[in-house]
């Protein structure tokens, strides 16, 4: 297959052009800089709202993950402008490019989150589960929804709720680990809130099951099968790490130091089940969380 994949310098999208070409698939990466010439790239500005077009006829599918990344920086109001705006006009612009071509591709797999469902308590949250409260949920709500162009056109659009994905090489677990290795990790506020987590090799595996699939459209929960709460993610993290996981951090601390994204990411509770996977039989590689923190830490 010819796939277009975007934000292919980020965590998700550099594991899957990889994966896509270490299968033989011919991975086109779509960039914000000069495409090199031979290097199968095209050239898009989500920014400045323009897209080589002619460019992306007869592609097979489309893998769109780019957008601001959210856990650098604070979270002040030009840093949640970047985050929405880098998220809808970008998806927005690739939907109207899409609905306007000879030949579109037959699915698009476009990157949401589960920061769709908000902040939920112990609530098992699937694919039918509305739509959650706040400034996440609302981003990733108006995301999915400028993918409309693109439906209409009768393209298969999957909506993938992304959970907190799993790998030594950065996102959470890059940066969680160093203070369990000293120590000094611990549960997260009350620790009670649900963590929704998948690793980087299964989103992989889930996208290219995605693309597979025609049966799946909509949303789709990109998890694994087991949401933990965050004491119990702890604990865990500290087994396999050989150390104590003791130390919480407060919940007034982290506000203090990281502002929104304390309550809207570090805090909330989301367990969500992935529903449609289970349905369409996706095989988990690591469904489990001590199996895959081993698999992810100690090999
Ligand atoms: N990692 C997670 O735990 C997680 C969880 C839920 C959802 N997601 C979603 O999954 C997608 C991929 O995640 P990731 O962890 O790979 O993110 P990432 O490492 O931050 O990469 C995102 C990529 O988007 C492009 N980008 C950065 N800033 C941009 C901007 N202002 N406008 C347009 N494009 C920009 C960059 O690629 P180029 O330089 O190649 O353009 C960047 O490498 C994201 O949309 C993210 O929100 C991730």
């Amino acid at each position: 297959m010819r796939i277009l994949v975007s934000g292919t310098s980020g965590l998700v999208g550099s594991a899957l052009v990889r994966r896509l070409e270490g299968e033989g698939h011919e991975a086109v990466r779509l960039v914000r800089h000069e495409p090199q010439p031979g290097a199968g790239e095209i050239f898009w500005n989500p920014k400045g709202e323009s897209i080589d077009r002619a460019e992306l006829e007869g592609l097979d599918a489309v893998v769109h993950l780019a957008g601001e990344n959210i856990a650098t920086g604070k979270w002040t109001q030009a840093k949640k402008d970047l985050i929405r705006d880098s998220r809808v006009r970008g998806t927005r612009l690739i939907a109207r490019a899409l609905g306007r071509l000879n030949r579109p591709p037959s699915v698009w797999v476009s990157a949401s989150a589960i920061g769709f469902y908000g902040n939920r308590g112990a609530d098992i949250l699937t694919e039918r589960s509305a739509v959650g409260r706040g400034y996440l949920a609302e981003t990733c709500q108006e995301w999915e929804a400028a993918t409309e162009q693109a439906r209409h056109k009768g393209i298969r659009v999957v909506l993938l709720r992304i959970g907190l994905v799993l790998t030594p090489q950065g996102g959470a677990l890059a940066k969680l680990v160093p203070p369990f290795r000293l120590g000094l990790g611990g549960p997260l506020g009350s620790g009670r809130q649900y963590m929704s987590w998948i690793t980087l090799e299964d989103l992989v595996g889930v996208m290219l099951h995605a693309i597979k699939t025609g049966s799946i459209q909509g949303p789709l929960n990109a998890v694994s099968p087991q949401p933990v709460m965050n004491k119990e993610f702890s604990r865990v993290l500290g087994r396999v790490l050989f150390r104590p996981a003791l130390l919480p951090a407060p919940a007034f601390m982290l506000r203090l130091l990281l502002g929104e994204f304390a309550d809207e990411i570090l805090l909330a509770s989301t367990r969500v089940k992935p529903a449609r996977l289970e349905e369409t039989a996706y095989r988990f590689q690591h469904p489990d969380l001590e199996e895959a923190l081993r698999h992810l830490l100690t090999k």
